[in-house]
């Protein structure tokens, strides 16, 4: 639609963009949402829309003729293999400190991510969100945002029994014999579906590993809570497959946003310009912040303030896997959802998940990843000589999260009598330290914006994702970003339409 005019254009369908997208379109608002990855709807030759785990293929990597899994080896040795180049599900993202996973398509993270959907500690928020009235978010937003996901919390009793959480068992005997609190963590998995895929009587996905390049059947994604309320509306265009590239100030007011159309192998089909009154940035922390200093550097945009680009941080993340005692297996049938963790976040400033290991054979590993207090922030900036954006974050600075993450299992090997696995990250190698799941940052709420995320500078651009969050929210954060998206747009429909 060359030249057409929206009144609402939202850049990316992740968590940010879906609630944007949502309440504007109930306000009685057209919006025309602007996906660059693929719809996720249509099945692969196996009859499945999701690659499984153990067998990635064309579906799973953006852009990439290799794979790059989190966890590059096993047993000491590569696992990673060649794969078609397409426009697949989950984004490597390689900068020079730090390699930044995300989701492509429309749902964003939801559909490769853990479904871990956990609201932070009331007394920790004020570190997380400190100009967020907080007795709003837990008693307004928070509470919004885990209906809407559809979060819930597993059965006690059945996980006390279940072959596919010996593993979390294993790992809540071993936490708890050091004295470190154990939490069930809540996520976004229909749990009855998971005890019928345990009795056998419906198609597995978690109990089959699905998880990083997609979850065919028992995840609530935003394709199955946000994305049908969204349709349902009627009043919402989504665009897969198209890439945001440029938004201008219009001569006649409003914003022309530039898309490439983009086919599966990354082509650039056709440029498009669409016209927006109002612009919603939720391309995710790095798409947002990506974007954002292009403009700003490149003079599209250049009254964008100097925050625009600044406070990214990794919330801490660092991996890490301990050998267990042959006596003491952690079971060949593993969820791929992980459902507790270890809370050590207020004396050690780590909380680490228990995660799985779901290779289909006994490990004899316990697997985890730690979401640690990590103060350092990087920084994107243009790099005008090679006409890209750089991240300024050092591997160096995970030292931080190392140290948070072994007041854990430092404790916990010398208790057992283990070791950490040196084989899960490349030859002799303890730390995953050169990832992050949890981009958060670049364009802080109250600092880059308002404190609604209104972009200082232009009327009428917003952000509305996990940029606006400076870089830690002290557990998995889809959730915070969920109800902080509630929050503003209730704001901003109240007030500037
Ligand atoms: P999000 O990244 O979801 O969406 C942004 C969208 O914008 C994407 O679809 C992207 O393709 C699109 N986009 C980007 N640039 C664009 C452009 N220029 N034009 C058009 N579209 C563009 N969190 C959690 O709470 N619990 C968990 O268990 C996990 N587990 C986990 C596992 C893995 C493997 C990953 C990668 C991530 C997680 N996460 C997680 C993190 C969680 O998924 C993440 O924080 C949210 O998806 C971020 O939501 P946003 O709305 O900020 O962006």
């Amino acid at each position: 639609a060359d030249g057409a005019g929206v009144v609402a254009l939202v850049i990316g369908t992740g968590y940010g963009g879906c609630v944007a997208a949502l309440r504007l379109a109930q306000a009685g608002v057209d919006v025309h949402m602007v996906e660059m990855g693929m719809s996720w709807d249509t099945p692969g030759p196996d009859g499945k829309i999701f690659a499984n785990t153990t067998t990635p293929d064309q579906r799973s990597f953006w852009l990439r003729t290799r794979t790059k899994q989190p966890l590059s080896n096993f047993l000491g040795f590569p696992i990673d293999k060649a794969i078609p180049r397409c426009t697949g599900i989950l984004d490597a993202e390689e900068f020079s400190g730090i390699t930044v996973y995300q989701g492509r398509g429309v749902g964003g993270g939801s559909l490769v991510n853990g479904g871990m959907a956990v609201t932070p500690r009331r007394e920790h928020f004020s570190d997380v969100l400190s100009s967020v009235n907080a007795d709003e978010m837990y008693n307004v937003y928070y509470p919004r945002a885990n209906a809407e996901l559809g979060v819930g919390l597993i059965d006690p009793a059945w996980f006390d029994t279940t072959a596919c959480y010996q593993y979390a068992r294993v790992g809540r005997k071993h936490a708890q014999r050091s004295g470190f609190p154990f939490v069930f963590v809540p996520t976004v998995y229909d749990w009855n579906y998971m005890k019928q895929e345990a009795a056998g009587t419906v198609p597995k996905s978690a109990l089959a590993g699905e998880i990083l390049y997609g979850n065919n059947y028992g995840k609530k994604s935003l394709q199955k809570t946000y994305l049908p309320k969204i349709k349902a509306t009627g009043r919402v265009t989504i665009s897969p497959l198209h890439k945001v590239t440029s938004v201008a100030p219009a001569a006649g007011g409003g914003y022309a946003v530039t898309i490439d159309q983009i086919n599966t192998t990354g082509d650039t089909l056709t440029t498009k310009t669409v016209t927006a009154a109002k612009v919603f940035f939720a391309a995710g922390s790095v798409g947002t912040s990506k974007l954002l200093v292009k403009l700003r550097s490149t003079g599209v945009l250049p009254n964008l303030n100097n925050e625009v680009g600044k406070g990214w941080g990794d919330n801490g993340n660092v991996m890490c896997g301990r050998a267990n005692h042959l006596w003491d297996p952690t079971g060949p049938l593993q969820s791929s959802i992980p459902t507790a963790g270890i809370d050590n976040w207020a004396s050690g400033g780590a909380f680490a998940e228990v995660a799985p290991l779901p290779t289909g054979i006994e490990t004899y590993a316990s697997f985890y990843l730690s979401i640690t207090k990590n103060p350092n922030r990087a920084e994107f900036s243009w790099n005008a000589a090679a006409g890209k954006v750089d991240l300024s974050w050092q591997t160096a600075w995970k030292q931080t999260s190392i140290t948070a993450a072994k007041t854990i299992f430092d404790k916990i090997n010398a208790k057992e009598g283990t070791i950490y696995r040196t084989d899960l990250f490349g030859v002799y190698k303890i730390w995953g330290d050169h990832l992050t799941y949890h981009p958060l940052g670049g364009a802080v709420l109250n600092k880059a914006t308002d404190n609604y995320g209104r972009l200082h500078g232009y009327a009428g651009l917003y952000v509305i994702d996990g940029a606006l969050i400076p870089g830690n929210t002290s557990v998995n954060p889809f959730v915070t970003i969920t109800a902080l998206a509630e929050r503003n747009i209730e704001k901003i429909i109240a007030t500037d339409l």
